[in-house]
């Protein structure tokens, strides 16, 4: 038997990379003022800023393209994908919204009063900066290992169960409903176990309270779990995120990730105790709820985009690729979160460049370098990304310093791969020349998007 494990789809439709001379990088990052978001995304050649909305779609979902009703109210896509989302979660509600933070928005603006406590794992920037908007505090009950890069552990996304309990025993009324991230993007992508799923609920309902999933990589996190936890393996991978869905009352979703989609998202639930007030929002804010802010085509599209994320040959193409570029990085010394998440590496730039002080923002530094070597672009989740300067001019810095490589789904191939194995570990052999920055400008909020930097 052959062991390679090999891309489980033939490329109809190709999109031209621009290959660029490191001079013209040299060029085009100044311009962008050291930061890589600024940059146009022809001047990238293997673009790993995101796996959201970036993929691409199968023959089939173009063909559904062509299949979308547009109409306003009661349009036949809407019940084509109702029908899948329906399968999928056995949630009798299901609005959809134009990206996952539009369900996030929604939910919390029925749901979330000032004084409210959500736990979760980790939430994502969105959905935190959402609850902190409606008033709610987001709290990250991540178990300890899913801190820790260098610690191996089946399901470093787990949340800590004991500290749940905790909060629900002292401020249980504080909390209208529990969130958990599956996969746990914030921590590196990293699977939560059907067991601690379980837990989680049971803890959650004896106190009276729902459990929301925030679904966007539910697709991968059940293949884990038929790879990773007892009792799973001859499971049907669909099956498996059936059972995840039902330990839930609800989910919300950005399809731009598992839904296979470009754009995309919605919001579900069990029983209709929200409905009325979800429902209101949505009119308010995305449209009228059977189309919720999306073209009729975009329903099509995302109902084909959440069967076919679950063919199990793809998911576990999809997951060893990133064990793929992990082994490869381990070769090269390069330090990373363990083991490699769904979606995404994260390079530790401390076993990269392990001299350079925080001030000089490393991860800020490797990603830089990253685009400098061989025209690949990733993101800080770092320093420049979760530190602060206060009004007192004094830093705060943060306790990672990761590159997150976040690979769109089914676009590129293993040779990407290993060219971006050789730039990285060129960039290692080198380490002495990657410098530093220091930030000449920066706006109060998500700095990092739009911070301008000069070399330190
Ligand atoms: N929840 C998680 C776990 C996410 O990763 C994201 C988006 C969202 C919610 C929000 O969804 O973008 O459709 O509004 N994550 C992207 C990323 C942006 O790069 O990780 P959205």
């Amino acid at each position: 038997m052959p062991k390679t494990l090999i891309e489980p789809f033939r490329i109809k439709s190709v999109e031209p990379i621009r290959m660029t001379t490191r001079p013209e990088r040299e060029e085009l990052l100044a311009a962008a003022k050291l930061n890589v978001f600024q940059l146009r995304a022809e001047d990238v050649l293997l673009d790993w800023l995101t796996d959201s909305g970036t993929g691409a779609m199968s023959t089939r979902q173009w063909a559904a393209i062509m299949l979308g009703d547009e109409s306003y109210a009661g349009a036949r896509s809407f019940y084509r994908l109702e029908a899948v989302v329906r399968d999928l979660t056995g949630y009798a509600h299901f609005v959809p919204t134009h990206q996952g933070r539009a369900a996030e928005r929604i939910l919390f603006g029925t749901v979330c009063k000032p004084g409210h406590v959500v736990p979760s794992n980790c939430h994502f920037d969105t959905t935190r900066a959402l609850l902190e908007w409606n008033g709610a505090e987001p709290r990250d009950l991540v178990v300890r290992e899913g801190l820790e890069p260098a610690t191996v552990h089946p399901f470093k996304g787990n949340i800590d169960l004991d500290r749940v309990e905790d909060l629900l025993r002292r401020e249980g009324e504080r909390v209208p409903f529990g969130m958990i991230t599956v996969t746990n993007n914030t921590g590196g992508g990293q699977p939560v176990s059907m067991e601690n799923l379980r837990g989680y609920a049971n803890l959650l309902h004896r106190h009276g309270k729902p459990l929301l999933l925030d679904a966007c990589r539910f697709a991968e996190n059940a293949m884990f779990v038929k790879m990773r936890e007892p009792g799973y393996a001859d499971v049907p991978v669909k099956q498996i995120a059936r059972e995840m869905f039902g330990l839930a009352d609800g989910c919300t979703m950005s399809a731009k990730k598992d839904g296979m989609v470009n754009i995309g998202g919605f919001l579900a639930l069990k029983s209709d105790e929200w409905l009325e007030g979800v429902r209101n929002m949505l009119i308010l804010t995305e449209g009228f709820p059977t189309y919720g802010g999306l073209a009729g085509r975009d329903l099509e599209a995302m109902a084909v985009g959440l069967e076919e994320v679950l063919d199990e040959q793809y998911l576990r193409y999809r997951l060893r690729t990133a064990e793929y570029l992990g082994e490869k990085l381990d070769e090269a010394g390069v330090g990373f979160v363990r083991p490699t998440g769904g979606h995404a590496v994260y390079i530790d730039a401390r076993t990269v460049l392990p001299d350079m002080p925080v001030e000089r923002y490393p991860a800020w530094a490797l990603t830089n370098a990253l685009y400098l070597e061989g025209g690949i672009r990733g993101v800080e989740i770092g320093s420049v990304m979760f530190g602060r300067r206060r009004e007192d001019g004094e830093e705060t810095f943060h306790a990672m310093e990761l590159v997150r490589l976040a690979f769109p789904r089914r676009m590129y191939t293993q040779s990407h791969f290993d060219y971006a194995a050789e730039v990285i570990a060129d960039v290692k052999k080198n380490a002495r020349d990657v410098r530093g920055v220091r930030i000449v400008k920066q706006s109060r909020t998500l700095r990092h998007f739009t911070c301008e930097c000069a070399w330190a």
